[in-house]
Parts: C-alpha cells; structure tokens; sequence
C-alpha cells in the first residue's frame, strides 16, 4: 500500500530514493543533488512541508511546501513536484497535492504559487484539476 505523509525526519536511505526523484525532475543533471544537511534542514523547519509518497519504506514520490510570511498575508511555495516514473498514472501526484494543499491551509496560507516549464503538460493538467490557474507575470533569476 502505498501511503501519503508529511515528513518531518528522514535517514540517508531517504536521500538517496530523494535525489533518485531529483534526478527525474531537474533539467540540469549537472545541478548539486540532495546533501544530508540540506535533508535535515527541509525536515526540521517548521515553515517547510515536506509531503512524500512511500512505498513501504521507499519514497517514490514527493513535493515541497515553503511558507513565507508577508504583510497581512502567508503565501506558499511548492518546489520538486515529482512521482517516480513507474509509479506515474495511479493518482500519487494528486494525492500528494492535495496533501501538500491541506498542510497548506492548516499552517494558516491564503494562496499557493508554482512555477512550472510550459513543455510539462502532465504537471499543467494536475495543477488545474486542483485549481491552479496561471498567473500573468515574469519570472525573474539571478544566478549568484
Ligand atoms: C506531474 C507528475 C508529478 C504527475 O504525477 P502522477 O502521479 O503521474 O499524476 P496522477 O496520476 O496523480 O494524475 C493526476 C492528474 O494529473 C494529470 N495527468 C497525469 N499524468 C498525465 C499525463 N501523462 N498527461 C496528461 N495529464 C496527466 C491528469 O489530469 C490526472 O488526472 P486524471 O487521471 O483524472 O486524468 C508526474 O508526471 C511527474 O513526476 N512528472 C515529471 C516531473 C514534473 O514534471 N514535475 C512537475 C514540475 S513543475
């Protein structure tokens, strides 16, 4: 059975079934993967939610919830959206956001933003059966 969660503590097996996802993502597989630190500092952060899909102890899929606090309002951010390839098309994605969005609305969001390349029509179609609807504006990057 494949179960739904919100993680707040993960071991080294946890990496690297984490980086595997990674790897399926990121169009740059030059990019620094997953550091323990970094893995630690996800779970541990109270404004982060961390949502996964496990398979027994695997993770084969997961999605990552960042709350910023605004003036008047607390907005989130969903990063690394992703199921494992032969997991793909038995409803994981949507259970995980739908997860993701009731962790959203009880640590107190009053909307959710995501960014996403326009060729990833299986994330477009998941994000608006959920309700997303795109929002006109430009996406800025400085790389330090
Ligand atoms: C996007 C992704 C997470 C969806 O995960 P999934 O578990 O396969 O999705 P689900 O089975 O939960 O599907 C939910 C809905 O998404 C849409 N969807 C999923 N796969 C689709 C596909 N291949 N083509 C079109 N729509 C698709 C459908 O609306 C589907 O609902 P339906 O089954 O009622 O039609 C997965 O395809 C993935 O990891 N893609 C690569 C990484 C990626 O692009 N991430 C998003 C970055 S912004």
């Amino acid at each position: 059975m494949i179960t739904i969660e919100r993680i707040t503590s993960a071991s080294e097996t946890a990496l690297g079934d984490i980086n595997t996802l990674l790897l399926q993502l990121r169009r740059d597989p030059s990019e620094p993967l997953g550091t323990a630190d970094d893995l630690a500092a996800i779970t541990g952060d109270k404004n982060v939610a961390f949502i996964v899909a496990k398979d027994g102890q695997r993770i084969v899929g997961m999605a990552t919830l960042y709350a910023a606090t605004k003036f008047g309002k607390k907005t989130g951010f969903v990063e690394d959206v992703v199921v494992d390839g032969t997991y793909r098309g038995q409803g994981l994605g949507q259970r995980i956001m739908e997860t993701l969005i009731d962790e959203a609305k009880k640590m107190g969001m009053s909307q959710l933003y995501l960014t996403s390349g326009p060729d990833r029509v299986a994330a477009h179609r998941l994000y608006e059966k959920l309700g997303f609807a795109t929002k006109e504006t430009d996406v800025f990057r400085l790389k330090l």
